[in-house]
C-alpha cells in the first residue's frame, strides 16, 4: 500500500482535497508546509524573510525526507516541492503522485485575498503565477502518476475521482 502525494500550484486545492481524500482512503492527512513550519517554529513568511527561499526549500526537503514512512498517508505538498530532483526522487519512491491542475484564472480566483504565500506577495501576482506556472507545469505533469483537472469542480467530486483512479493503479492505496 503506497501513500499518496498531492502536488500542484498554490491554490490548486491540495489542502482542501487532501483531507477529503484521506477520509475516503481511511488514512491520515499530513500537510508538508505544516510539518516544515512546525519544525522551524516560525511561519512560512518568516522563514522566507529571514532565510530566503533557499532556507524554505531546505526545510521543505528535510520535512519530506524525515516524514515517517511507516504508515500510509495522504501528503499535501507545497507548490514548489517538485523543483528539486532529490524531492522528485523521494516522492516517486514513496508515493503515488497526484497532480491537481488548474488554469491561471482559477488560481487567481482561489488565491484572491489570501495571505501567507510570500512568492505571491508581489505587485503583479498574475504575472508571477504565469511565470512560475511556465516553469512548473511541465514538471508537475512529468512527475505525476495521475493528473486531475480541478477547474470549476467540487472538491468532494475531485477526491472521489482520485480515490477511484487510485484503485486502478497498481501499488496505489486500495
Ligand atoms: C510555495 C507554496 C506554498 C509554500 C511556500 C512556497 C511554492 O505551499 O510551500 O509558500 O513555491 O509554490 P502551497 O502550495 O500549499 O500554498
Amino acid at each position: 500500500m503506497k501513500s499518496v502525494a498531492l502536488i500542484g500550484f498554490m491554490g490548486s486545492g491540495k489542502t482542501t482535497v487532501g483531507p477529503l481524500l484521506s477520509e475516503i482512503l481511511g488514512v491520515a492527512f499530513v500537510d508538508l508546509d505544516e510539518v516544515a513550519v512546525e519544525q522551524a517554529g516560525i511561519s512560512v513568511d518568516e522563514v522566507f524573510a529571514t532565510e530566503g527561499e533557499e532556507g524554505w526549500r531546505r526545510r521543505e526537503r528535510d520535512a519530506l525526507v524525515e516524514l515517517a514512512a511507516d504508515r500510509p498517508l495522504v501528503l499535501g505538498c507545497g507548490g514548489g516541492v517538485v523543483l528539486s530532483e532529490e524531492n522528485r526522487r523521494t516522492l516517486r519512491e514513496r508515493y503515488t503522485i497526484v497532480y491537481l491542475s488548474a488554469t491561471t484564472d482559477t488560481l487567481m480566483e482561489r488565491l484572491a485575498g489570501v495571505t501567507g504565500r510570500p512568492l505571491l506577495d508581489v505587485p503583479e501576482p498574475k504575472k508571477q503565477i504565469d511565470r512560475l506556472s511556465a516553469q512548473r507545469l511541465p514538471v508537475y505533469e512529468a512527475v505525476a502518476d495521475i493528473t486531475v483537472a480541478t477547474d470549476g469542480r467540487d472538491p468532494n467530486e475531485i477526491a472521489i475521482e482520485i480515490g477511484d483512479r487510485l484503485g486502478d493503479i497498481k501499488g496505489g492505496v486500495s
